[in-house]
């Protein structure tokens, strides 16, 4: 079996459900999930209970996943409507970024009214990023901001032509802005969801073919693959209010594998997405002597259940997968061998550990 070896995977978008959550996912079967993915860093999204958006919320969850993690976690901060601008920024050096969602989201931190974006904008001291979850014309918004408040801008889950091609207009004019795509995105569209029913709704919702179809044709201004990981119970998407969401961690590489066989990008190119452009972006430090091996050959079509994430489904049961994660190696120790999670609960680090409070 030729085994492919490849840099540990980054992802810069997943939800780990903790604190508050802990019924979908936890940091620990999260970790899990993104290791038999093959990554070996992710950063965790704010919108947990409570959510993350002081210094000592983003301490607790610290000590949280120092406790539990199997790889390594980064924490964004999340604005929220009712904390103090100043107060969120007071806790940028502890964190990865920012998180602002202008747009409908699951849970309560939606801001959409200028002047607490503007002053978010304002306050915001980095050194990490403001990652916006901006659709359509919110976008426009986000960028104007960016640029009058001279803060760097990542945009997270690109999924219509009008905002991919937004962001190529503003790149092209220099202004300081990347941007990330899901797999769900690239795999899928609003024609997918007469089968997959609630299974296949999140935000930004699953859009058009031509969508779909132009984040292919722009992919070499697409900075990151980012899975948004969003795990919920089959019992809360079987109800009569689902919410929006997909795991994604398990899913990605082979996917992504799958359009290099493919020839829609090279693996160089899935090694910047899903590797060196994060690592930029988010400035995250070098894990020395870890590495995945991959089964490069391996075709096969996704199992309907076997996940590693709590959440225990996926919407891409069904669809034709390339490569298998065989096995990773963290800082020198093998955590992750054909289907089995080694390491131990504890075992990942939490980036940021010790800028935190
Ligand atoms: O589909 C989504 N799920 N979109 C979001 O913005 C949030 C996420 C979640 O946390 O479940
Ligand atoms: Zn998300």
């Amino acid at each position: 079996m030729p085994l492919l070896r490849l840099p540990g995977l980054i992802d810069p978008h997943v939800h780990l459900r903790e604190p508050g959550l802990t019924h979908k996912e936890d940091l620990f079967t999260g970790t899990c999930a993104a290791l038999a993915g093959g990554f070996t860093t992710v950063l965790d999204m704010p919108n947990t209970i409570p959510p993350t958006s002081t210094a000592e919320r983003l301490a607790a969850k610290t000590r949280l996943a120092a406790a539990q993690a199997v790889c390594d976690v980064g924490f964004f901060v999340g604005a929220t409507n009712d904390t103090d601008p100043s107060l969120v920024a007071a806790a940028g050096a502890g964190a990865c970024g920012l998180k602002i969602y202008v747009s409908e989201t699951f849970g309560s931190l939606r801001i959409d009214d200028l002047a607490t974006l503007a002053a978010y904008f304002a306050a915001w001291q980095g050194p990490g990023p403001i990652a916006v979850h901006a659709e359509d014309v919110m976008l426009a918004a986000c960028l104007t901001l960016a640029e009058v408040y001279n803060q760097r801008l990542h945009v997270v889950h690109v999924s219509l032509k009008s905002e991919i091609e937004l962001i190529r207009q503003a790149k092209t004019r220099g202004q300081h802005v990347t941007c990330e795509a899901t797999p769900h995105h690239l795999y899928l569209t609003q024609a997918d969801l007469q089968r997959l029913g609630p299974y296949g709704d999140m935000r930004p919702a699953l859009a058009t073919e031509s969508d779909r179809q132009a984040l292919w044709d722009n992919l070499d201004i697409v900075d990151c693959i980012a899975t948004d990981h969003a795990p919920h119970t089959r019992p809360e998407k079987e109800s009569d209010n689902p919410p929006p969401g997909v795991p994604g961690l398990e899913t990605a590489l082979p996917l992504m594998l799958l359009a290099v066989h493919e020839g829609r990008l090279t693996m160089d190119d899935l090694i910047a997405k899903m590797h060196d452009n994060p690592r930029r972006i988010y400035n995250l430090p070098p894990q020395p002597d870890t590495f995945i091996e991959v089964d490069a050959e391996a075709r096969y079509d996704f199992p309907a259940s076997g996940w590693q994430t709590r959440a225990g489904w996926s919407p891409f049961a069904g669809m034709p997968a390339h490569g298998r994660v065989q096995r990773v190696v963290l800082r020198g120790r093998e955590v992750y061998d054909e289907g089995r999670v080694l390491a131990a609960p504890g075992s990942g680090q939490v980036i940021g550990e010790l800028a935190t409070v």
